[in-house]
C-alpha cells in the first residue's frame, strides 16, 4: 500500500519524540492506519546530536523552508515552535503546494491560524493542531467534532503545564520559584523562552485558540487580560490554603451580554473542586456545552511523549482521510463578537 511520506521540521523534545514512536511503533502505525507512515525527511538546526533516531534514507535540510517547499512528502509536520517568520513561512510554503500541515504551534496560530487555516480549506488541505492547546488532550477533536451542535458557554482550565508544575512544587516541596522553572526547563516543558509560560502568553495563545473554535469568534491572543504567576510568593500559596484554596494559572472564555470575554490569572480555587487536584505538569480543561452539560478533561499538558501522542494522533487522522473528502473546516469562519475582560473591583 502507498506509504503516508512525512517531513518533520524541528527535532527538538517533541520532535525527537516523534520520530522515535514513529520508528519504534511504524508496523503496529500501518496496520491502524491502513498504510504506513514513513519519516522521508526532516529540518533542524543541530545535525550531529544523537537522538536515537535512524536517520539512513532520511533527507536533511538545513533550512525548514526548503523543507517545506520542495521535499518529496505529503505531510509537513511543524515543530520548530515560534510564531516569528520562519515557521509561519514554511507552514504557508507547505499549505500552498496542498500539502498537509501537522503543527503543535500555539503561538503561530494564535497569531496567523484564521489566514493559514483559510490557505488551507482553499488548497483541500488539512491543517491539523490537537498538541498545540493541553498537550496531549483532545480537546480540539472534542470541539471540532465531538461537541459539533452545542452551544458553548464557557472554556476555562490549566493550559501550561510549566506553571502549574511551578505551582504544585513550591506547595509540595517548598522549592524556589526559579528552581522549579529550572527543573520544568530541564525536563522539557517551558518554551525556549520561558517568560513565555511564567508571564501567562502561553496559555493566552492556546486560550485564544479554544475560544475560536468554542465561539466562532476571531483569534485575538493580544486582547487577553493578563496576568502571569511571577508575583506568586510562598506566603500567597500558603495563605489560599489557610482559606480552603488553591492558587492556579485559569484561562477562562465565557459568553457575555457584550460578548465573548477572554482572561488569564492566577485564580483561587476552592481545594476540594477536581481543578484544585490537578498536579504538576498536568493540564485541564472544563467545557460548558448547552446539550452535553459539563466536560472536564484531564491529562498530561507537555513534555516530548505527551505532546508526540497527539502529533501522531493528527498524522493518523491523515493518513486515513480520503483525498478530496469534505473536510472539517480548521478553524470555522470568525463571526462571534469578543468583549474586553471588565475586572471587579
Ligand atoms: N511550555 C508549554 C507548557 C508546553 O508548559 O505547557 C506545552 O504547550
Amino acid at each position: 500500500s502507498d506509504a503516508l511520506k512525512i517531513g518533520i521540521a524541528g527535532l527538538g523534545t517533541v520532535g525527537a519524540s516523534l520520530a522515535r514512536i514513529l520508528q519504534d511503533r511504524s508496523e503496529k502505525l500501518a496496520v491502524t492506519c491502513g498504510r504506513p507512515i514513513t519519516i522521508t525527511a526532516v529540518s533542524a538546526r543541530d545535525r550531529t546530536r544523537d537522538r536515537g533516531i535512524d536517520l539512513t534514507d532520511i533527507t536533511w535540510y538545513d533550512d525548514p523552508i526548503e523543507l517545506a517547499a520542495k521535499a518529496d512528502i505529503d505531510v509537513f509536520v511543524e515543530l520548530m515552535g515560534g510564531a516569528g517568520d520562519p515557521a509561519d513561512n514554511a507552514v504557508r510554503a507547505a499549505l500552498s503546494r496542498g500539502l498537509h500541515v501537522v503543527t503543535a504551534n500555539k503561538a503561530l496560530l494564535a497569531r496567523h491560524g484564521v489566514a493559514l487555516a483559510a490557505l488551507a480549506e482553499e488548497k483541500g488541505a488539512l491543517l491539523n493542531f490537537e498538541a498545540a492547546v493541553a498537550g496531549g488532550i483532545p480537546v480540539i477533536k472534542a470541539l471540532r467534532e465531538s461537541l459539533t451542535g452545542n452551544t458553548v458557554s464557557r472554556i476555562y482550565g490549566i493550559m501550561n503545564g510549566t506553571c502549574n508544575y511551578i505551582l504544585t512544587k513550591m506547595e509540595k516541596e517548598g522549592l524556589s520559584f526559579a528552581d522549579c522553572l529550572k527543573e520544568a526547563q530541564r525536563l522539557g516543558y517551558a518554551e525556549a523562552d520561558p517568560a513565555f509560560d511564567i508571564e501567562g502568553n502561553d496559555t493566552a495563545h492556546k486560550l485564544a485558540i479554544l475560544t475560536t473554535l468554542a465561539f466562532g469568534s476571531e483569534i485575538a491572543a493580544d486582547d487577553i487580560y493578563l496576568e502571569g504567576i511571577t508575583n506568586i510568593s510562598i506566603e500567597d500559596i500558603h495563605a489560599a490554603a489557610d482559606l480552603g484554596y488553591r492558587i492556579k494559572l485559569l484561562g477562562v472564555a465565557q459568553r457575555t451580554e457584550s460578548g465573548i470575554e477572554q482572561r488569564v490569572h492566577p485564580t483561587m480555587v476552592p481545594l476540594d473542586s477536581v481543578i484544585a487536584q490537578v498536579d504538576g505538569v498536568t493540564n485541564a480543561v472544563a467545557i460548558e456545552a448547552d446539550i452535553l452539560g459539563e466536560l472536564l478533561m484531564v491529562g498530561p499538558g507537555a513534555g516530548g511523549n505527551a505532546t508526540a501522542s497527539a502529533v501522531l494522533g493528527d498524522i493518523a487522522d491523515i493518513a486515513k482521510s480520503r483525498p478530496g473528502a469534505q473536510q472539517v473546516p480548521a478553524l470555522g469562519r470568525p463571526a462571534a463578537k469578543l468583549a474586553p475582560y471588565q475586572r471587579a473591583q
